[in-house]
């Protein structure tokens, strides 16, 4: 069983998970020791067992859900899918997410960084593996057919005139991805890629050692498009 140490995680579970708030579990411990003393002829077997601190599903269930949904499938087209991502690939944005002393952290996400504050490394790895294990759900496939065949066109073969390189070559034909640095992108929202195409394009997402950022700056408007949804299809 893992151990959360910090009292922030805590309060946040408690805050969005109300049967598993510490307040609640206090009452039920209470209860639970009046009713062993008073049971305690009639009921001698009930077991006396401490309360256990949140498991991963229950942070995953309880903090995340909200946003990414309890099995990693994202309904909200804004917010990534985590299902059957590579576990170590969603180790290292959890981490990159986290500000040290109240820096502008790695990869820069107001949201994602309040979200990560009180996890400990144990606890994102657990995490990664969580979602990992998660099915993913196919994506949504758009019914605009000649912007699907520009982003497949791209996506496989790259653009030799502008050097955009093949997506596949490191994502994989599929867009399964290639563990442990080259993130699945297969059935992702067509709207989260978008807008981390334009991240990495304007250097505001820069956790990429410089190789997104490379291929951004090749792409035009309509190729980040068409890519997101050719992506958005594939599975
Ligand atoms: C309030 C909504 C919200 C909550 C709650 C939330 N997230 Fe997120 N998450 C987001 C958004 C929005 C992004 C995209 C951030 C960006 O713009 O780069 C994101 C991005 C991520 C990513 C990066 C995925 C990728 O493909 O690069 C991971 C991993 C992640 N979240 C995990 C978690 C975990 C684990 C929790 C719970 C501890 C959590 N999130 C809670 C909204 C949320
Ligand atoms: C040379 C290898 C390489 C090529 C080519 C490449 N990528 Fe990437 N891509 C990466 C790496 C590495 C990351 C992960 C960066 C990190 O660790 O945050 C990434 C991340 C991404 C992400 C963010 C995923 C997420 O869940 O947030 C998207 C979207 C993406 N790439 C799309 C593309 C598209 C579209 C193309 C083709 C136009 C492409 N990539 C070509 C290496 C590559």
């Amino acid at each position: 069983m893992k151990m959360i140490t910090n009292s922030a995680l805590i309060i946040a579970i408690a805050l969005l998970s109300a049967p598993i708030s510490s307040e609640t579990t206090e009452n039920l411990q209470d209860e639970e020791a009046e009713n062993s003393q008073e049971n305690a002829s009639s009921t001698p077997d009930t077991p006396d067992t401490p309360t256990a601190p949140p498991t991963t599903a229950e942070i995953a269930g309880g903090v995340c859900a909200g946003c990414h949904s309890a099995d990693g499938n994202s309904v909200i087209p804004m917010n990534p899918n985590l299902a059957g991502q590579h576990a170590e690939y969603i180790t290292k944005q959890l981490i990159d997410f986290q500000s040290a002393d109240g820096e502008t952290p790695a990869r820069n996400s107001p949201v994602m960084t309040a979200m990560v504050a009180a996890l400990t490394l144990e606890n994102m790895q657990d995490l990664g593996t969580y979602y990992a294990q998660q099915e993913a759900k196919p994506g949504i496939v758009s019914d605009d057919e000649d912007l699907i065949e520009q982003g497949r066109i791209l996506y496989h073969g790259g653009n030799i005139d502008s050097g955009v390189p093949a997506c596949a070559s490191c994502h994989g034909p599929t867009g399964s991805g290639i563990p442990p640095h080259y993130p699945a992108l297969a059935g992702q929202h067509a709207t989260y890629t978008l807008a981390q195409l334009g991240l990495f394009n304007t250097g505001e997402r820069a956790n990429d050692k410089g190789v997104m950022q490379k291929v951004l700056a090749r792409m035009s408007a309509i190729e980040k498009r068409a890519v997101s949804e050719y992506i958005s299809g594939l599975k």
